[in-house]
């Protein structure tokens, strides 16, 4: 598999996904301080006194994670807004030899319910097959996320099993479900994308 992958711009209809950059920091911590209460409920890092030391802490790892192929990080923005901080999306490889890696997102809760997470999960999806060469993409989603679960559900994941008390979140061990997708499903699924607008034709 690809160890490293192009710093440009990937776009969608609506989207721009870009790696991060210093001057992100107050649209970051923005987003995060405006949707906390409903990121708290499902990703340990996420709480109410959430402050810019840690969104700059989190851009700066980003960057050396990108260099170091570790993870790849994209800021969520609108095509035409682009000053305004929708999200984040990150894929990362869980294992070279295997070729596998995992997708994870955060939309900011002002714009849920648009398909901004679905969009986004589809392109980055895109860069994992077709840039990373990864045969294999998972999704871990807590049980009871179900605007999640949607988004594994419109994009073709496909639910694998139970993982027990996979994650610590703010004292409660949550169980998480697993998905996947094949590279074979993805090829079979990718026109559909295109039909419904989440990616350009390829
Ligand atoms: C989950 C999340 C990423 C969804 O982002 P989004 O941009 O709203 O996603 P989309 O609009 O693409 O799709 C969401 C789907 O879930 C549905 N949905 C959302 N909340 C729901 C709920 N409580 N019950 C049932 N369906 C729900 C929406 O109706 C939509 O489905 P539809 O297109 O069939 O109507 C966003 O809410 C979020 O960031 N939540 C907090 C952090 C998080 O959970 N991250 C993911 C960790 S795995």
């Amino acid at each position: 598999m690809s160890r490293g992958i192009a710093t440009e711009p990937r776009t969608t209809p609506r989207l721009e996904l870009r790696p991060f950059r210093r001057r992100d920091l107050e649209s970051v911590w923005e987003a995060v301080h405006d949707s906390w209460p409903e990121l708290a409920k499902w990703l340990p890092w996420a709480h109410a006194g959430y402050g810019r030391v840690e969104a700059m802490h989190f851009i700066r790892d980003s960057a050396s994670a990108w260099a170091e192929g570790r993870a790849f990080d994209f800021a969520i923005r609108d095509r035409f807004e682009p000053d305004r901080h929708l999200g984040n999306i990150s894929v990362w490889p869980t294992s070279r030899r295997e070729r596998s890696g995992e997708i994870g997102y955060w939309i900011r809760s002002e714009v849920t319910g648009a398909g901004i997470a679905t969009e986004a999960a589809a392109r980055v999806t895109v860069v994992g097959f077709e840039e990373l060469e990864l045969h294999r993409i998972t999704l871990r989603i807590a049980v009871g996320n179900r605007g999640s679960e949607r988004v594994a559900e419109k994009l073709g994941f496909i639910q694998e099993g139970l993982l027990r008390k996979e994650v610590l979140v703010h004292g409660v061990w949550l169980d998480h479900t697993l998905w996947a997708m094949l590279e074979e499903e993805y090829r079979a699924v990718r026109p559909e994308w295109a039909e419904r607008g989440w990616v350009a034709e390829s």
